[in-house]
């Protein structure tokens, strides 16, 4: 018989003589006639409850079924007595796939996140990470249908790379040499050049907006970035959109709609996962989403954000003055406690951006914006960037990039260039901020951090 999946028997109009379904038992109680089982299959958060009565043909392996084994049911989708449920199955017969032995580690509920995230090979199975990675998939078709939408290009930029986008030296080498610690001659290597995994698909995604108009990326980035804390991973998914005749204000605007969408997509068509969140995780969760939603996003010229920094009369670790990096302490400040919603800073010191930014007239500062919101700090990077060929090559020369190099990326400026920009989403950032999660290793099924790469 074909195998239904749960969330369908659960949405089903009428009752079904015959219908046959598969997954994982939650638990199990018996009676002294019945046996009754909670079944998932991980298509919804919700179980079917099943009830097994003694004369059902080899009711003696029922002894051996207990949580975390996998079974497959077949029999009746009949009305449900039990409060809160409109159908269960009243089994014909079963068959059991494989057994849980009594070391199974998801027996009981109420476990931390750090004891789940030791069993990362298993926790998908439970509650709060079933809705999280399905929460995870929704909200991936939701970014390409409002890309699509609006007739965006999606665009496959390459994962291996000899170039490093933002100039941090935060990159994965790729190598088939074997002695990595030896001086090496790179024309021997696989590539005949140092390779690397990318930190971001812009620089290609560029070259395909001066081609397509308005593209987008979203796909794997890798940094090698020593920091353990609780928003950064090494290998985490971007979405980038590139488009050509954009300034920064369109830039700011698009990031904004984009933004708002989904937190209106997971408000219409997440609620069942999403309500696992607001009850367990962040109880303020739906007024927080819906505050969103209202709000004009703040936006602040960066000379401003440090003068508000300034004037805030906090302590903070590293201390403000012009010309400084924002830290995450003064992000959440800025978004938290002065705007009270997400800010976008503009206008950064040219000094401490990377060399595709646009020079801005007053020629100290360059066309880049950060978005910010409460709880976590930059959740988007973008900028205008740098159209004018003159400019773009005393920007690599600034930061000691032989322009060689990047001959490709140069030559897009010097053929029919025109004004361009685009921003980088964290995903697994953005996935923090609308499920309220506190740690990013919580967003991802398997995260890679420094040291840390056992699933
Ligand atoms: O600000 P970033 O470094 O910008 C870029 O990579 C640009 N090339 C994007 C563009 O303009 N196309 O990174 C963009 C976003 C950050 O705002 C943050 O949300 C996320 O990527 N991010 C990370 N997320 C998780 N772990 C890390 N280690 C991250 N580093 C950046
Ligand atoms: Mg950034």
């Amino acid at each position: 018989m074909k195998s239904t999946l749960i969330i369908n028997a659960l949405a089903s109009e009428k009752e079904l003589e015959e219908i046959f379904i598969q997954g994982w038992v939650r638990t199990k109680r018996t009676s002294k006639d019945f046996s009754f089982i909670e079944l998932n299959d991980g298509s919804c958060l919700t179980n079917i409850q099943v009830i097994v009565d003694n004369a059902v043909d080899g009711y003696d392996q029922m002894a051996k079924i207990s949580t975390g084994a996998a079974i497959a049911v077949w029999g009746k989708l009949a009305s449900s007595p039990g409060k809160g449920q409109k159908w269960e199955v009243a089994a014909k017969g079963f068959k059991i796939y494989g057994l849980a032995d009594s070391n199974y580690p998801l027996q009981k509920k109420g476990h931390t996140m750090e004891f789940l995230r030791e069993i990362a090979h298993l926790r998908p199975r439970s509650n709060l990470f079933g809705c999280m990675f399905r929460l995870r998939s929704k909200i991936s078709d939701a970014i390409h249908r409002f890309f699509q939408d609006r007739n965006f290009v999606y665009v496959h930029t390459p994962i291996i790379t000899a170039s490093d986008c933002e100039g941090a030296g935060e990159l994965f080498k790729v190598t088939t040499l074997e002695e990595m610690n030896k001086k090496v001659d790179y024309s021997e290597d696989f590539f005949g050049k140092p390779t690397y995994l990318t930190v971001s698909g812009q620089l290609e995604a560029e070259l395909m907006a001066l081609a397509l108009g308005n593209v987008y990326t979203f796909g794997p980035t890798f940094r090698a970035e020593n920091s353990n804390t609780s928003r950064h991973v090494s290998e985490f998914w971007m979405i980038e959109p590139e488009m050509a005749f954009y300034d920064l204000e369109d830039d700011m605007d698009l990031a904004e709609k984009f933004v708002k969408y989904l937190m209106q997509f997971v408000l219409n068509e997440c609620k069942s996962d999403l309500d696992i969140f607001a009850k367990f995780v962040d109880k303020k969760l739906y007024d927080r989403l819906n505050l969103l939603l209202e709000k004009d996003f703040m936006r602040v010229p960066y000379t401003e954000a440090i003068e508000i920094l300034q004037k805030s009369g906090k302590q903070f670790e590293y201390p403000v003055s012009y010309g400084v990096d924002l830290q995450t302490e003064h992000e959440r400040y800025l978004t938290e406690e002065y705007a009270k919603c997400p800010m976008t800073v503009y206008n950064y010191p040219k000094e401490i951006k990377p060399f595709y930014m646009r020079l801005n007239d007053d020629n100290k500062t360059v066309a880049a914006m950060d978005m910010l919101v409460p709880g976590i700090g930059e959740i988007i990077g973008g900028s205008q960037r740098e159209e004018r060929l003159d400019l773009l090559v005393e920007n690599l020369k600034r930061q000691d990039i032989q322009p060689k190099d990047y001959w490709w990326y140069v030559d897009s400026r010097r053929y029919g260039s025109v004004p361009h920009s685009g921003f980088g989403l964290g995903f697994e950032r953005m996935l923090m901020y609308i499920t309220g999660m506190a740690n990013i290793r919580d967003v991802i099924p398997f995260p890679r951090t420094p040291k840390s790469v056992e699933f």
